[in-house]
């Protein structure tokens, strides 16, 4: 058993095997002033040192084995790219960039963690997306939106901060290729739309500096209503001259203190935000004016389509949440301007652990756009529940949008690949604290190093980003890394199985959105329903429901619109059906949520009696905190199974065939 120093997370350097050299540092068109490929080089000392038991020296030692680790500008390498090879004398590496040197030696580390030796390390790569960002839901007063690993690690009762823990946060990006961050929840109020104020800069600058020497840019959520809140004017219209101008000014007195932020990310028109709609402008208005005053600066926007109607009248079945997004954005198509970038949630509703792929991603043909996905389990178990989600990004990332004739997943939509633009993306949310071990769940780390691993290289696979996790953490004999891997790879469908059935989604208590309230939402003006009776369940967006299927490419809207052609784990998402529905299973829908309830909360268990099995191989206290979550997670998958069973039961009457309790 090694031991794991949590604080570390993946970055955690066991040793692999004993070297038996000494290294010196080459740089051929590289400055070591650089602070990017200082820092590369400051972290490959410190890691060889643990990893290989290997020194860096300037001087020769004779009495071992030299070693040299070259590094050289090498203008044929894309940008942010690197190659690496081990051989006899030591390892090269070749970037045309600073942060290419930078995830050059962290895929160097990587490769020696997972089990190369040094001189068989060998990778050519570089990024799949321009853009791999996270998006921290951090508010001023040190609280997180939807966090479930302690308090902000950037603020503190309404001042920013600053140290060791920032310098671990941006190792840790930029060891799995993030290139930006924004700090401060999407929802800008209070002390927040100060960020842009003279009360922030030098801290922000500290800040900064910070993330720019591991390749990384800042970037801050904006508060649309600024000219008023923060300008003292009537108006944020942004059709308007005077607000065109304060904006002219303030982000002018933004770049001279921030020459190198990258920009701002804007919730406006959702859940109570501000935004362009209040003045009867559309949000391509507002996303331009903001995009024109910030081009001189060589800042982008990225405007969230998160655009709803949360007042919605349950009693209402024509309007449908699901397709509002697209409602809102696909007509102005084209009219965003070049350095604004819309981005967009994976499914239409929010984050649930089952929902189609957006139609507007790739909807959108001329437009840059970029994919949000929600690392933070807000509704997949507030990492308490093990739910590894990198198999659920994959699927979206493959869904063929049919937008083109060849490159048309997702991953090709946003990488930039379909419509050959520079700007897009991926963005996680993420809730990283100031908890030990950052994520709250031991476990729930795999996600923030899978999505990193995976906007970077959108090619790996769910089990391989989840073994290097492993190997780069916990370090595990094979058997037990392959019961670890398999119960994350699993951990999705164990959690989907026990809690709301085929791509409903909801189901969740409402406000904290953990474990079950089946009407939870039902009578809300949330437009989350799932239209439960006595008869059958689901929601009809079919071509002679709300239409939602319509907004997809042909190919889809026809898989979609007809009940027995639509992929069954989206079949309630798209179509009332009765209870007494024949699945291809050949058992009826009433009788699937019965097993899969049941299987799912006896999977759970499975899963808690894996992680004892492997007790012995992984550190005691990581063991302990680990359990006490399982606990956890197996209280509330009961409860999940025996609230949805009761509830289908009492609706329905119609029995479990197999006679098992159900209340
Ligand atoms: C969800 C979430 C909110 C968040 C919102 C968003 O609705 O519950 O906390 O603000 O998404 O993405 O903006």
């Amino acid at each position: 058993m090694g031991t794991t120093d949590w604080t570390q997370l993946w970055l955690n350097y066991h040793r692999a095997y004993e070297g038996e050299g000494t290294w010196n540092i080459a740089l051929e068109g590289f400055e070591s002033s650089d602070a990017v490929v200082s820092n590369a080089i400051c972290e490959f000392k410190k890691a060889v040192v643990l990893l290989i038991g290997e020194q860096v020296t300037n001087t020769a030692d004779s009495s071992s084995r030299s070693l040299t680790l070259k590094i050289t500008n090498d203008a044929e390498i894309p940008a942010e790219g690197y190659a690496i090879e081990g051989g006899s004398d030591g390892i090269a590496l070749k970037a045309s960039d600073a942060n290419g040197v930078l995830y050059g030696v962290f895929a160097i580390l990587r490769q020696i963690s997972c089990g190369r030796r040094a001189d068989e390390v060998k990778e050519t790569a570089s990024p799949s997306n321009p853009l791999r960002m996270m998006n921290h839901w951090d508010n001023m007063d040190g609280s997180i939106e939807r966090g479930y690993s302690g308090e902000s690690f950037f603020f503190e009762n309404e001042e920013i901060v600053t140290g060791a823990r920032t310098r671990d946060y941006a190792r840790f990006m930029a060891s799995i290729g993030i290139n930006g961050v924004v700090i401060n929840n999407v929802n800008v109020k209070g002390a927040a739309s100060y960020l842009i104020t003279d009360r922030y800069f030098d801290k922000l600058k500290e800040l900064s500096k910070i993330f720019e020497g591991y390749g990384i840019k800042l970037y801050m959520s904006l508060n649309f209503a600024s000219p008023i809140e923060i300008g003292g004017m009537e108006t944020c219209d942004p059709l308007d001259k005077e607000v065109i101008s304060w904006w002219e000014k303030k982000i002018k007195e933004v770049y001279d203190n921030l020459p190198n932020l990258g920009g701002f990310l804007v919730k406006a028109d959702s859940e109570g935000r501000p935004g362009p709609f209040t003045y009867g402008r559309t949000q391509a208005d507002g996303a331009n004016m903001l995009g024109d005053v910030i081009a001189p600066y060589g800042g982008i926007i990225i405007w969230r389509c998160f655009v709803y109607n949360c007042t919605q009248d349950w009693r209402d079945t024509k309007t449908d949440r699901a397709r509002a997004g697209y409602d809102y954005f696909k007509d102005l198509d084209g009219a965003y301007h070049g350095n604004v970038i819309l981005q967009i949630k994976n499914g239409p509703m929010d984050f649930q652990i089952r929902e189609p792929v957006s139609p507007l991603l790739g909807g959108l043909t001329k437009t840059n756009q970029m994919l949000e996905v929600q690392v933070a389990q807000e509704y997949t178990g507030h990492q308490i529940d093990l739910c590894y989600l990198i198999p659920l990004f994959k699927e979206v990332l493959d869904f063929h949008t049919h937008c083109a004739q060849e490159k048309d997943t997702v991953a090709d939509v946003v990488s930039g690949r379909t419509m050959g633009n520079r700007l897009g993306g991926m963005a996680a949310v993420i809730n990283t604290g100031n908890d030990m071990n950052w994520t709250g769940d031991d476990l729930a780390a795999a996600n923030t190093y899978g999505f990193g691993r995976l906007s970077f290289n959108t090619d790996l696979t769910a089990e391989e980003i989840a073994r290097e996790w492993i190997r780069q953490t916990l370090s595990l004999p094979q058997k037990e890394e392959d019961i670890l891997c398999n119960m994350l790879l699993k951990s999705r469908e164990i959690y989907e199985r026990y809690t709301s059935p085929l791509g409903i989604g909801w189901m969740v208590t409402p406000n904290g959105h953990y474990g079950p309230s089946v009407d939870g939402y039902e009578y809300s003006r949330w437009g989350t329903y799932h239209r439960a009776d006595h008869l059958g369940i689901g929601v009809d967006r079919t071509d002679k429901g709300t239409g939602y299927a319509q907004q997809y490419y042909p190919e889809n809207a026809k898989l979609y619109n007809d009940p027995k052609t639509c992929p069954e784990e989206l079949l309630l998402f798209f179509h009332h059906i009765p209870y007494t529905w024949e699945l291809k299973s050949g058992k009826t829908l009433i009788q699937h949520i019965y097993d899969s309830h049941f299987q799912g909360e006896e999977e759970a268990r499975g899963l808690a009696s894996d992680w004892e099995s492997i007790k012995s191989a992984v550190p005691e206290d990581v063991y302990a905190r680990v359990k006490e979550r399982f606990d956890l997670q197996l209280d509330n998958a009961r409860e999940w199974r025996d609230q949805v069973n009761s509830y289908f039961f009492r609706k329905s009457g119609i029995p479990d065939e197999k006679g098992r309790t159900i209340y």
